[in-house]
């Protein structure tokens, strides 16, 4: 067989993870899973795939990632009795979290349901960075029947409140919170022909794009990102003054327990995201500063809905959630750990070094080493083992690198039982018994 000239890549529009960034990845998450368990969320897995029909539902026909970005497929049959079934990769988590709650019959519970998840999302945009094909959310979703207080503004205060405190305590610096009303899906009919009226004498003044949505969907001219287009966009009519008493009361409410947490933020009028499901409150979280993401690529994004779980067959269940974008974050910590003016950081994006390292001097000890770092391990130490085959000097420069103390373990120590440790951090190096290194290095550990 000939070796191809060409080595295989990875499909455009997605990357590989590679240590020693995923280890920041891990902190990230470990410190979302740890916020959402304060604040009562336990978390939910769904299928990569679903239906095609569950998006095209829940998401809207109309939305450009339904229209334009899914990964689609007919699903072979397996048997002459079986129907090819059309399946999607999910390009976010919203529609396959309200399937789960229906189909498993949560609603039943009478509770209000607090779930969380953390998974790749798919879809088919232009890559760029902070914008990929394959792209991970940290999103949760709040949501019940009306009797467990879902559509109550104090939930949507609280989700907002906690991704607040989840990217100060992630050390996100400069934040910036948009929030908007898009209404109920009555308030929206009213508006959607105010915005067609504005619209039609001036359509011929935009670009191709903005005039296809104007006549399929109105809505989504507002957020355009078409720079010609703004002045004339800018001069439409506002949300704000089409919602009924009820909407205006809700959003309200929602600002004044913000403010009571002291939470900054500022209404955007013309916030309305691009999926379909959205009702009353909407929100983004975006850093103007520092993250090469450019001011139109929010961090995360989300809002009220209500309808969502009928258009998919289920029982009425309001709710309100956010799909954080995890890629677009560590972008971010990246960046703005780079930027010497944003100082102090809360989260060490640096690796963390590894408890020891086992320098067995010749290949005739690799085996006491192996079972010195088994030990050591056992007793819950981060141990890495080099080889007997490296001289002393090359042992050392490895240890440094990714270890806090290297371990001599040449002939006299396998012989005596006295192992030669080197501290990086102080210097130090001593002699130890080794049925007390477990104990020492724990201890090490602590302080
Ligand atoms: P979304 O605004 O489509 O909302 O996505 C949320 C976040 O995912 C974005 O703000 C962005 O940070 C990230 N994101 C989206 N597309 C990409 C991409 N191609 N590459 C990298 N990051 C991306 C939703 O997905 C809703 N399901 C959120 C939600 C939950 N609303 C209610 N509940």
């Amino acid at each position: 067989m000939s070796t191809p000239s060409n080595p295989l890549k990875a499909v455009r529009g997605t990357r590989d993870l590679l240590p020693p960034e995923t280890a920041l990845w891990n902190r990230v998450e470990s410190i979302a899973r740890a916020v959402f368990s304060r604040y009562g969320f336990g978390e939910i897995r769904t299928p990569i795939f679903e239906d095609t029909s569950l998006f095209a539902r829940g998401v809207g026909e109309e939305t450009d990632i339904v229209s334009k970005e899914m990964y689609t497929w007919e699903d072979r049959a397996r048997a002459q009795s079986e129907k090819a079934q059309s399946l999607t990769l999910r390009p976010e988590n919203t529609a396959g979290v309200v399937r789960a709650y229906i189909e498993h019959k949560l609603g039943d519970t009478g509770q209000l349901q607090k779930l969380y998840y953390i998974g790749p999302q798919f879809r088919r945009e232009r890559p760029q960075r902070g914008r990929y094909r394959q792209f991970w959310q940290i999103g949760a979703e709040v949501l019940g029947p009306t009797t467990s207080g879902s559509e109550s503004p104090l939930r949507d205060a609280e989700v907002l409140e906690m991704l607040a405190t989840l990217l100060d305590e992630l050390g996100v610096k400069n934040w910036q919170l948009a929030l908007n009303s898009v209404g109920s899906t009555e308030d929206r009919k009213r508006y959607n022909a105010a915005l067609r009226e504005a619209l039609a004498p001036i359509k011929s003044q935009l670009c191709p794009d903005n005039q296809r949505r104007a006549e399929t969907n109105p809505l989504r001219v507002l957020d355009s990102k078409e720079p010609a287009d703004q002045a004339l966009i800018d001069t439409l009519p506002k949300i704000a003054d089409y919602l009924d008493e009820a909407s205006r009361n809700h959003f309200a409410q929602v600002c004044a327990a913000l403010d009571s947490c002291t939470v900054p933020y500022v209404i955007n009028p013309r916030l309305v995201r691009g999926l379909d499901y959205y009702t009353r409150t909407t929100f983004e979280f975006t850093v103007p500063d520092g993250s090469g993401l450019g001011t139109q690529n929010a961090l995360l994004g989300g809002g009220r809905y209500d309808g969502l779980s009928e258009m998919l067959g289920g029982p009425r269940a309001p709710g309100i959630g956010f799909a954080i974008g995890e890629d677009r974050l560590i972008l971010t910590l990246q960046a703005q750990a780079e930027a010497p003016a944003i100082e102090p950081r809360t989260l060490n994006l640096e690796p963390p070094k590894l408890d020891a390292y086992i320098a067995p001097m010749g290949t005739e000890r690799n085996a006491a080493a192996l079972a010195l770092a088994r030990e050591l391990r056992r007793a819950g130490l981060s141990v890495e083992v080099g080889d007997g085959s490296f001289r002393l000097k090359k042992s050392f420069e490895a240890a440094d690198k990714v270890a806090r103390h290297i371990i001599i373990l040449g002939e006299d120590e396998v012989k005596s039982g006295i192992l030669t440790v080197k501290s990086f951090a102080t210097g130090d190096q001593f002699k130890i018994v080794s049925e007390e290194i477990a104990s020492r290095l724990c201890t090490a550990k602590q302080e």
